[in-house]
């Protein structure tokens, strides 16, 4: 796996990343939340861009789904976006682009017809320490304990990724 994506990183040049779901409004916006809350944490939010966007343009303008905000609340997290779609732009713009699932990552490639940009898109669950079969489920049609379990998955995953970038960042 190309790690170029990894580059050194400072205040002065933040990393940017940008997690993809489909409609923005429940997965990509809980990493979102849940990455800009550990950031801060460690007091890094000057050493980061961080957003989210959607393969499609459904809900564009929404702010994230209500069970997504309840159970982002309940662990005392707030999910600030607006959805909004993915475009050509993002892939030059952002050092990491984030899939939840194998169709958003074929929407993805999909717009990289050039395939300039294959090394800095991930599978999310790429940096889950228990990775499962590799998707962030869709919880959108389903009950709250499929919104918590998508939760679980992305506070892991953030967990690792945000370790692996900071051994990058250069003061
Ligand atoms: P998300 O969930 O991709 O995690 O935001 C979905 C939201 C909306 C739809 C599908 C998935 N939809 O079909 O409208």
């Amino acid at each position: 796996m190309s790690e170029d994506y990894k580059r050194p990183f400072s205040q002065d040049n933040p990393y940017k990343l940008v997690f993809v779901c489909l409609g923005n409004i429940c997965r990509s916006p809980t990493a979102e939340g849940i990455f800009i809350h550990k950031v801060q944490e460690a007091g890094l939010q000057n050493y980061f861009y961080i957003d989210s966007a959607g393969t499609a343009a459904y809900h564009v303008g929404e702010s994230a789904n209500s069970k997504s905000q309840a159970t982002a609340n309940q662990h005392g997290i707030h999910l600030p976006s607006k959805a909004r779609q993915l475009d050509y732009a993002d892939l030059e713009e952002f050092d990491l682009i984030l899939p939840m699932d194998s169709e958003n990552f074929k929407n993805i490639k999909q717009l990289d017809r050039k395939n300039r940009f294959e090394s800095k898109i991930k599978m999310m669950r790429e940096f889950d320490p228990e990775p499962g079969d590799g998707q962030v489920p869709d919880p959108y049609y389903g009950g709250l304990q499929g919104f918590e379990n998508v939760f679980t998955v992305l506070n892991r995953s953030c967990e690792t990724l945000l370790e692996e970038l900071k051994p990058h960042i250069k003061d």
